[in-house]
């Protein structure tokens, strides 16, 4: 049994384009992750209950359940009751896609659960006694949060914040099950082109490798600049 990898050779571009589809997929989940993980995270301090009660609620629904099946719910489930998106044609015909657009809202908002934990863990590690030095110069709880508490938790999560960016690549393959031109989705394709199986399998693990790879060091690199570890 020979490999035979000069058959894929002339799909290259397309193994490329699924690269991109997985790079913006994952960047914009891990930006709207933060956000949503922000907010959740704040909402998590509220003095309101209920708003407590609804980030925490979030939270555990998102972290109990698999990312699959909720990708699943976006998509299938919840456009039976009414709630659905769009599909946006100008974005183009992967990116504006309603599977895409879907699996951007369904992976954020899955990240965003983590991220709130992982914020929330970042938020404690800074000592009580820096909101109260901030309230007692005068500062709102808010404005102490904004100034003072917020620019040292992000150094504390960063390396976090990062892990999460390396494990949405790697998850964000699961849009594939559902037709998103990502990495992973190539694979079909090529398979079904060529009708070669473990060559197209590989050129895919290498192109994750890279990705992850390539990420980590970008990650010590800006960790090192600043200075996390001081
Ligand atoms: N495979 C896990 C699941 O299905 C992955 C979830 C991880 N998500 C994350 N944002 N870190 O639940």
């Amino acid at each position: 049994v020979a490999l035979d990898f000069s058959k894929i050779v002339k799909w290259l571009p397309t193994f490329w384009q699924g690269t991109l589809v997985t790079i913006a997929l994952a960047l914009m989940t891990v930006v709207l992750g933060s956000i949503i993980g922000l907010i959740a995270t704040l909402m998590k301090q509220s003095r309101f209950k209920i708003l407590r009660f609804i980030a925490k609620a979030y939270t555990q629904v998102v972290r109990g359940t698999p990312l699959l099946l909720q990708l699943f719910l976006w998509l299938y489930g919840f456009p039976i009751i009414g709630i659905s998106l769009p599909a946006l044609p100008f974005l183009g015909d992967i990116l504006g896609s309603r599977e895409f657009l879907t699996a951007v809202v369904a992976l954020s908002i899955n990240s965003g659960a983590y991220i709130c934990e992982l914020l929330r863990g970042g938020l404690q590690s800074i000592d009580k006694g820096q909101m109260e030095a901030g309230r007692s110069l005068g500062l709102s709880r808010a404005q102490t949060m904004r100034a003072i508490i917020i620019p040292q938790a992000v150094r504390v999560v960063l390396p976090g914040l990062g892990n999460e960016f390396i494990m949405m690549i790697k998850e964000s393959s699961i849009v594939s099950v559902v037709g998103v031109f990502d990495v992973m989705y190539t694979y079909n394709i090529v398979k079904a082109s060529t009708y070669s199986i473990f060559e197209p399998l590989i050129v895919v693990g290498i192109i994750y490798f890279l990705l992850t790879s390539a990420l980590t060091a970008l990650m010590n690199l800006l960790e090192k600049r600043m200075h996390v570890y001081d």
